[in-house]
């Protein structure tokens, strides 16, 4: 039987699943600014375009290394501080001005997209899979409000693992029901946990519960790329949407953001509904958030005796270990070779 000490991709920091990652709050930058960040162990800048256009590129001109931190931005191009060249959004360079051509140099541009007010960062070869969605809300326009962020000193991984640790929900949330959490592996990048259990008639909490409602209580957690995951909660008349969007910081930590979500509505009383409905969800967020969250400042993740109740968790490792995975920093795909867990108590 494997280890997950010996784990390709999962909870390793130096290297990750190749996929979207978030790298700034859409707010955090203006029309004409430019942002140097570290994403995923590699340098590289973000700048807002006068069209409102978002572009990320390799921090460092490929004239001769300049950060492009100290430039400005020109059009929906920008311009080296050094000796003034000029980028396009694709990376090419179309204007030296003390030659008459443009030289023939190009930076690497990473596909970019804006999305519940995040600037997410395609951190691989061909951008040719989904941003994170919410399953049941689709991959069109919802209204989203990024809630907060932290940090963790975990791996995302091993944050993502608290919503379907079926188990901690009564050892530390005090949850009076057994969660019984169904794995769907619906594509490479995409695994589906929902909870296949009712409420119980046998303790005095639920029991009181039922005699309002009856009905199914949805509790169901989408995993994209290992490190986002979207939580859909509540009963079939009002579910509430967060999603947690994580990165690895050096070394194997986390930095996160919570988003809430909810279904696009128009016009005023759509809107307010949708305020309501994202002001709720940010209730439901922090209980997430809340109860067990120095456990991730402290945890050495080493999964040595699993269980039958970690059966979901094992779901997951061995759904991440069968994705595609970039190194720490150049982004270039290694070689992964997948465990296989078993459980043994
Ligand atoms: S270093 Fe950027 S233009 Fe020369
Ligand atoms: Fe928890």
């Amino acid at each position: 039987m494997a280890s997950v000490r010996k784990t390709s991709i999962f909870n390793r920091s130096d290297r990750f699943i190749e996929g979207w990652y978030w790298a700034l709050r859409s707010s955090d930058i203006k029309k004409g600014a430019i942002k140097a960040l570290k994403l995923q162990g590699r340098d590289i800048v973000v700048y807002r375009g006068e069209s409102g256009r978002v572009v990320a590129m390799d921090a460092h001109c490929p004239h001769m290394g300049a950060h492009f931190v100290e430039g400005r931005v020109d059009g929906d191009s920008v311009r080296c501080f050094f000796h003034n060249w000029k980028f396009g959004p694709d990376g090419e360079c179309t204007d030296v001005p003390c030659l008459s051509t443009p030289a023939r140099a190009r930076v690497t541009t990473w596909p970019t997209e804006e999305k519940y007010g995040l600037i997410w960062v395609w951190t691989g070869e061909r951008a040719t899979r989904s941003i994170p969605f919410v399953p049941e809300l689709g991959d069109g326009e919802c209204d989203a409000l990024v809630a907060g962020s932290f940090t963790k000193k975990c791996h995302p991984n091993v944050m993502m693992i608290n919503a379907i640790d079926e188990h901690h929900f009564n050892s530390v949330h005090n949850l009076p029901v057994d969660l019984n959490m169904d794995a769907v592996s619906v594509s490479e990048n995409l695994q589906t946990f929902s909870n296949t259990t009712t409420l119980p008639p046998s303790n005095p909490l639920t029991r009181f519960i039922r005699q309002f409602y009856a009905g199914p209580l949805t509790y169901a957690m989408a995993y994209w790329y290992g490190t986002t995951g979207t939580v859909t909660l509540g009963p079939d008349f009002m579910h509430f949407y967060i999603m947690f969007s994580l990165r690895m910081a050096e070394g194997g930590g986390t930095e996160g953001q919570t988003v809430l979500v909810t279904k696009k509505r128009d016009g005023l009383v759509g809107k307010a509904i949708s305020r309501t409905a994202l002001g709720l969800s940010k209730i439901v967020g922090d209980y997430f958030a809340k109860g067990d969250t120095m456990v991730f400042e402290t945890i050495k993740f080493d999964l040595q005796t699993p269980t039958k109740a970690d059966h979901a968790i094992i779901d997951f490792i061995q759904h991440v270990e069968g994705q595609r995975a970039v190194s720490w920093g150049s982004w270039a795909p290694v070689k992964s070779d997948r465990v296989s867990l078993e459980v043994v108590a």
